[in-house]
């Protein structure tokens, strides 16, 4: 009997910059307080690049990992999907960028903007593209450079204490059996756009992308209705995860591993506990790293990979919201 074919998780890498940015730090800048950050989102840390680190660096070196894990050299990559909310340009994307860094010359490269959820769409994309035969080796990638884009005063103080910068990649091959992405929840609600979004620069202004008027109001900067997200993530991700397991027939005791988006502490103890998880099992990374987006479940999947945590045969739901509003989740065999 043929056995199904799967996008398997072989390999896994992360990159994170150099300089490491402390609550007590951000307190100089903008009215805020170590206490403030750390009791309401239990983010400590964060990294911010420095002056010669970029996005695609920081990609590349994840990459170069997760390729070198999973035994392969770049020329066998069959697709580059890079999820990213801060490209370096507005065009082209940065997997384009990747894809050169990479030395390759061919490969297609397609990057994915759906910010916090861009992982679990690029997975979901990784995965489509293997079951139906169209690529053998996928390179997923997240990253992000939020540090460049944030406002450190005290108007953007709300949501720029929680970002930070990295990226994450993992590689997925085809290959028959039991492992590998089971099932895949994609959802978005456009509606709430406007709740978490940063607009500019954009084409809908005019007559320009970018006015004096957007600078003075700080429209180039994200904004957050941040209690209305936290009330969404905490719906949408237990939904999501339910959902999800059902499709894999998995019940909680399937379970070795929840992968969770990297926003707020607060958030996952309330998405855990709602649904009776034990928060052992729920791996939290973001007390060092801040909201890295698209790059937050891969950075954690390939720490939890590399430190022993994660191992070869266990099973995994991994679960993710973000602006949009978008959210999803997926069931993973190591
Ligand atoms: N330091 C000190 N005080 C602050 C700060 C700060 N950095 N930020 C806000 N405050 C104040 C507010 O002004 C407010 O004061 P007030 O009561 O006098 O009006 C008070 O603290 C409470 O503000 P809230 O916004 O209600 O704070 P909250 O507890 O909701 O925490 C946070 C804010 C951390 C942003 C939280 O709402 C959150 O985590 N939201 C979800 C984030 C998320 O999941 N994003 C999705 C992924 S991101 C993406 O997709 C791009």
């Amino acid at each position: 009997m043929v056995e199904k074919v799967r996008a398997h998780l072989v390999g896994s890498g992360r990159a994170l910059p150099r300089r490491v940015v402390t609550n007590e730090e951000l307190a100089t800048l903008m009215d805020t307080s170590h206490a403030w950050i750390e009791r309401r989102t239990g983010i400590q840390t964060r990294h911010y690049v420095s002056e010669d680190e970029d996005l695609s660096d920081l990609a590349l070196t994840a990459s170069e990992q997760a390729i070198d894990a999973a035994g392969w050299c770049a020329e066998e990559i069959d697709l580059i999907i890079l999820a990213t909310l801060s490209p370096e340009y507005q065009f082209p994307g940065s997997g384009m960028l990747l894809q050169h860094k990479l030395g390759l010359s061919k490969t297609p490269a397609l990057d994915i903007r759906n910010q916090c959820t861009g992982f679990l769409y690029g997975l979901g994309t990784a995965k489509a593209f293997i079951e139906s035969g169209m690529a053998k080796k996928v390179l997923v990638v997240g990253a992000e450079v939020h540090s460049r884009g944030l406002d450190f005063t005290d108007r953007g103080r709300s949501t720029t204490v929680i970002f930070g910068d990295g990226a994450g990649a993992l590689c997925l091959e085809a290959k028959e059996g039991e492992r590998g992405i089971q099932d895949v929840v994609l959802r978005a609600q456009g509606e709430f756009a406007d709740r978490l979004c940063m607009k500019s620069p954009g084409s809908h202004t005019h007559p320009m992308y970018i006015t004096h008027e957007i600078l003075d109001a700080g429209e180039h900067f994200p904004y957050m209705d941040g209690r209305f997200v936290f009330k969404h993530a905490c719906t949408r991700m237990p939904e999501a995860v339910m959902e999800v397991m059902t499709e894999s027939a998995w019940t909680g005791a399937d379970v070795d591993w929840f992968f969770f988006h990297q926003a707020n502490i607060r958030i996952n103890e309330y998405v855990a506990k709602t649904m009776g998880i034990d928060f052992q099992q729920c791996p939290f990374n973001a007390d060092r790293y801040g909201n890295c987006s698209a790059a937050s479940i891969p950075m954690l999947m390939d720490e939890c990979i590399r430190d022993g945590r994660f191992k070869e045969g266990q099973n995994a739901v991994v679960c993710g919201f973000g602006a949009g509003f978008g959210w999803g989740a997926l069931t993973l065999r190591y």
